[in-house]
């Protein structure tokens, strides 16, 4: 009987044995790579740390330390490390230097949010090739970016990394994020291995705080927040980043549903996941962990690789293992995925970096351009009555009025990396450059307080008062009308600093800050021709602005290119073509406000008082995700379907005509959206499902076409199963996510 059952087992293994793929060349070198290591050389690949160049080098030799992250001194630094760890570190395995390099390295693209505003992912591809090259020459080979987190609040700082609020849009751009980041190949001497981040939910924190807790259902989760990471999977991302907040309850951090589950048993992801920076410490605050143990030991159980700063792990495994807590083969495998990525990152067999290559691809003339032709994309058109804008390029006298006029350090945003203010060229600069015969007049009328150690050391002890714009004194003021009056026009530079979004940077007044808008009504009643540009990092309730201002650009914060860039869009140069990737709020009491939202049982009705409404407000936003003008106007006609009826497993064709029906060529962003009408679980009533930024010369007409397949048209049904279900469906394709051409089409079962 025993021989029958050996026999049966052994063939059962073979043919196991048989059927599992062979292991690569490179996955046996690590296993037996780890097969020489100690239990504390394991956990050093597992441990993070930043600072100095000088205090990391004797943890990296003794193996005690495998990556780091934002070390700067540059290539030099890079290479002391790394030539110590490959000259006398016992085994040898390189170190893997991190940093946030988000929108640029040293040549500083717009913020996120303004390159999302493009519609243009080939743009957003080419503003992160340029940074991994800057990076990589700088001995970065691996960036904690995209940040593709949906945002639907702008109270949140951090909505000025991602790409705003539709999945959609933020898949398409996570995906050219990671191409341009990655390239086919990361272990190139020009390209850096990306990291998906924060996931996950991390946008979704209650009231807009940072850091907040999350509570979102799995339908929301898979609907709306995960697609741009299953995105950035499906492109081949190296890493994930876990974030920090609370999620249903249990911290991403120590979460094995999200780190495991999700992200390794239903999307076959093989690299590895780094802990946002202590969050494994936080867990202890979480209030999910008795001790240091404990949380080592959820996290490194729930699928989180590396530990960000803080040590539990590399403190607390050798207990846990021996108690029984842990076991090695967890410890192994996460070892495992780390060194995975250091051979594909080509650490093994390229550790150094070529120091004289940084003076070569850095800032470079054609990567500033680049970031000059990314910003002029980025810009959204919010109004041009009585087309005050473009303006003339032989005005005599020009008024550049505000505090964002000429301030440079504010233009490179949130997360600039090595961007430096010196780098920048300020709107007052792009002006007086486009007009080198003009008068420009500046005056900055009132200042930003600037959220530097002082105001965010204000704002830990009163945030009411901290980063605040000084009110306008009214010298300032009357200085500002003084010169608006006598100038043939008029351009307000106003918005937020940089350091008003971004990390831990959440506002719960999202206006115009300090007393800009009384500078702005002051000028705006002199009626001269006058333009406001916007600097900000959010969308901003600004309907008193909106009001009162004939033109108005929205420029977010553009980078070191920024004032060239809005002088080309100014002056005609560039005729704007961007569109919001987030909704406006006419005032805050709507947030969170988005477009692809539910149709609840009693939409609004101007004729019936009973249904979902405010008493003192309209339901829409002031401008709506999509929403862009242009200095030339678009006609889009002729929408047909190529079938009116498919299977569930059909797929068909939306075309619709785009025709130029103005004076000047510019760019319209055709965008196709569906609405399922009935479904087992309820629906958007509308949901992006393709777009395309096309240029046209005035009176020229393209055929614009969007195939709608199952993926796009399926949902999760009542059972959480995703499936297309039979069923109307609408089809809107238009310049924005309000009105368009519609169209029908229905699901019919199969029989
Ligand atoms: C920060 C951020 C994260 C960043 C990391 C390293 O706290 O949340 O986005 O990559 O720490 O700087």
């Amino acid at each position: 009987m025993k021989k029958a059952l050996l026999t049966s087992l052994l063939t059962m293994l073979g043919v196991a044995a048989a059927a599992a793929p062979a292991k690569s060349k490179q996955e046996r070198s690590i296993d037996a790579l780890i097969a020489k290591m100690t239990l504390e050389e394991k956990l050093g690949q597992l441990y993070q740390l930043g600072g100095p160049v000088d205090t990391l080098i004797d943890p990296a030799v003794r193996g005690l330390l495998g990556s780091t992250l934002n070390i700067g001194g540059g290539a030099p630094a890079v290479n002391k490390l790394q030539r110590a760890v490959m000259e006398r570190s016992r085994l040898k395995i390189p170190v893997i230097v991190g940093a946030d390099v988000i929108h640029g390295y040293r040549t500083v693209f717009p913020i996120p949010l303004g390159m999302a505003s493009a519609w243009d992912p080939a743009a957003v591809e080419t503003a992160s090739s340029v940074a991994a090259a800057e990076a990589a020459a700088a001995g970065i080979r691996w960036t904690f970016a995209p940040m593709v987190d949906i945002a639907r609040d702008p109270r949140w700082g951090r909505i000025a990394e991602g790409s705003g609020e539709d999945p959609y849009l933020g898949s398409a751009i996570a995906r050219a994020a990671v191409r341009g980041f990655q390239g086919k190949d990361y272990g190139a001497p020009d390209k850096v291995a990306a990291c998906a981040k924060h996931w996950a939910a991390y946008g979704a924190a209650e009231a807009g705080r940072d850091y907040n807790t999350t509570d979102v259902s799995e339908r929301t989760l898979r609907e709306i927040y995960f697609p741009p990471f299953k995105a950035a999977v499906d492109a081949g991302v190296a890493t994930f980043m876990s974030s920090f907040n609370d999620l249903n309850g249990v911290p991403a951090t120590a979460n094995p549903w999200l780190q495991t589950k999700v992200l390794r048993r239903e999307w076959g992801f093989d690299g590895f996941v780094v802990s946002d920076y202590t969050a494994v410490q936080e867990l202890l605050q979480h209030g999910i962990a008795a001790d240091g143990a404990e949380a080592a030991r959820r996290a490194l159980q729930a699928g989180v690789d590396m530990e960000m700063v803080s040590t539990l792990y590399s403190s607390n495994a050798a207990a846990l293992l021996k108690q029984g807590w842990l076991s090695m083969a967890i410890i192994d495998e996460a070892v495992r995925r780390v060194l995975r990525i250091k051979h594909r990152a080509g650490l093994f067999e390229r550790p150094y970096v070529d120091e004289s290559l940084a003076a070569k691809v850095t800032l470079t003339p054609e990567n500033r351009q680049a970031a000059r032709r990314v910003a002029g994309r980025s810009m959204v058109l919010l109004k041009n009555d009585g087309a005050v804008l473009p303006l003339s390029k032989s005005l005599a006298t020009v008024a550049v009025i505000g505090p964002l006029a000429d301030a440079k350090a504010d233009m490179l945003g949130t997360w600039c990396g090595e961007g430096k203010k010196e780098d920048v060229v300020t709107l007052l600069e792009g002006v007086r450059a486009k007009l080198p015969q003009a008068k420009v007049v500046h005056v900055e009328a009132c200042r930003i307080a600037s959220c530097g150690e002082a105001g965010i050391a204000q704002a830990n002890v009163n945030p009411a008062q901290a980063c605040r714009a000084e009110p306008c004194a009214n010298a300032g003021i009357q200085e500002a009308v003084k010169a608006a009056r006598k100038a043939d026009a008029v351009i307000l530079a106003l918005g937020e600093s940089s350091d008003m979004s971004g990390e831990a940077n959440s506002r719960a007044d999202i206006g115009l800050p300090g007393g800009q808008l009384e500078l702005a009504k002051a000028v705006l009643a002199l009626g001269r021709p006058t333009a406001v540009v916007l600097f900000n990092g959010r969308p901003l309730t600004i309907s008193d602005l909106v009001e009162i201002s004939p033109a108005i650009l929205e420029a977010w914060h553009p980078g070191i290119e920024a004032g060239n860039a809005v002088a080309d869009v100014l002056f005609g140069d560039v005729n704007p073509g961007g569109k919001l990737p987030v909704s406006f709020p006419r005032v805050l009491g709507q947030v969170p406000i988005y477009y692809n939202y539910k149709n609840t049982g009693r939409p609004f009705d101007p004729a019936d008082h009973y249904r979902s409404k405010y008493m003192d407000a309209p339901n829409s936003p002031l401008f709506p995700f999509g929403y862009g003008r242009s200095y030339t106007q678009f006609k889009l006609s002729g929408l047909s379907l190529s079938a009116k009826s498919i299977r569930p497993k059909g797929r068909l064709t939306a075309s619709v005509d785009v025709e130029n029906i103005g004076a000047r060529e510019g760019d319209e962003v055709v965008q196709l959206y569906i609405r399922d009408l009935a479904a087992s679980a309820t629906r958007p009533v509308r949901e992006l499902k393709g777009f395309e930024r096309v240029t046209l010369k005035p009176g020229e007409k393209r055929r614009v076409s969007f195939e709608l397949t199952p993926e796009l048209l399926g949902a999760y049904d009542q059972g959480m199963k995703f499936q297309v279900e039979p069923g109307k469906f609408k089809v809107f394709a238009g310049d924005s996510s309000v009105g368009g051409l519609e169209d029908e089409f229905e699901v019919v079962a199969a029989e």
